[in-house]
């Protein structure tokens, strides 16, 4: 908040409300990205578990794992599943998650890891033959260098026999992208606001989320959906608990999140420059999303 151009980070986003905002999102008819990836997941996780050819499941962004089921089901169908191990920043929702799936599903070993996988990815403990999933697109928050780094990292831990499984939303064109970021319902200004309420509460912040507008629209240079939120007036907040104030001028922009949008060239691309290489694609109908399937070289 401090630079010229102000940023947030978009992890704050999601406290209770913002999680329950998100998955709002998801049902919204211009938000096709879930129900896209879900799709590839429905038709494709047989082959999917065939040709990653591992017996351990390790799921960064667990959640819940309403989507890992499909995975979970196939591999289990292919006598192919061992372990899970989920891997979420909260503690309540991995417990939970490792809890219900360890009952549901006999004889599985299940290992949950509460960390922010974002610089803790070394806590995640590692065996030959795991798939390490990165689903729903998030890889699309990271700046470039942030990103490459983190795949770097996943690969550098990675056994030969590992496969990396991503979930990436794919480039299309401006209208369907950015009306999927401005939603006529408005609960993507909802969510976008929605990181001053935890501001407000977790630092005794007092913004005026009202004083604040959604703005979301495609950079084709930078090959991503920038959000932001646009002061109305000219204002000052406080933030006590980081003794800070901070102005605001009339219309100027605060970034909340980038979400880039991906080819799959341009995968292979990052692929090469981090250590990995892709050995299966698969995308829905349409073409609107991909899950790619990688290894180490
Ligand atoms: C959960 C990060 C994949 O980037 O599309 C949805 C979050 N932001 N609408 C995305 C989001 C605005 C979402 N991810």
């Amino acid at each position: 908040l401090s630079a010229p151009f102000k940023e947030l980070p978009p992890k704050y986003f999601y406290d209770e409300r913002g999680s329950q905002l998100f998955e709002r999102i998801t049902e919204l008819p211009e938000y096709y990205p879930t129900r896209a990836e879900r799709a590839i997941l429905d038709a494709r996780a047989r082959e999917i578990v065939d040709v990653a050819g591992t017996s351990m499941l390790i799921e960064l962004g667990s959640g819940s794992a309403a989507k890992t089921r499909c995975l979970f089901d196939a591999m289990r169908d292919a006598d192919a599943l061992e372990a899970y191990v989920p891997v979420d920043i909260s503690e309540e929702i991995t417990r939970e998650t490792a809890t219900r799936l360890s009952g549901e599903y006999d004889g599985l070993r299940v290992h949950g890891v509460v960390c922010d996988y974002e610089t803790h990815l070394e806590r995640i403990p590692r065996e030959p033959g795991g798939l390490i999933a990165f689903l729903g697109g998030t890889i699309g928050n990271f700046h470039p260098q942030v990103r490459r780094s983190f795949l770097a990292r996943i690969a550098s831990l990675m056994y030969p026999e590992d496969r990396f499984l991503l979930g990436t939303d794919l480039v299309k064109d401006r209208t369907r992208l950015e009306a999927a970021y401005n939603d006529s319902a408005g609960v993507t200004a909802e969510f976008n606001r929605n990181v001053l309420f935890v501001l407000n509460r977790e630092l005794g912040a007092d913004f005026d989320p009202a004083a604040f507008a959604h703005r979301a629209f495609w950079d084709e240079v930078n090959w991503w959906i920038d959000v932001r939120l646009r002061s109305l007036s000219d204002q000052t907040v406080t933030i006590p608990a980081i003794d800070m104030e901070v102005e605001f001028a009339e219309r100027e922009e605060m970034r909340t999140e980038i979400s880039a949008k991906f080819t799959r060239e341009q995968l292979e691309e990052i692929y090469a420059e981090v250590g990995l290489e892709l050995v299966e694609w698969w995308t829905d109908q349409d073409g609107l999303f991909a899950l790619s399937l990688a290894r180490s070289v």
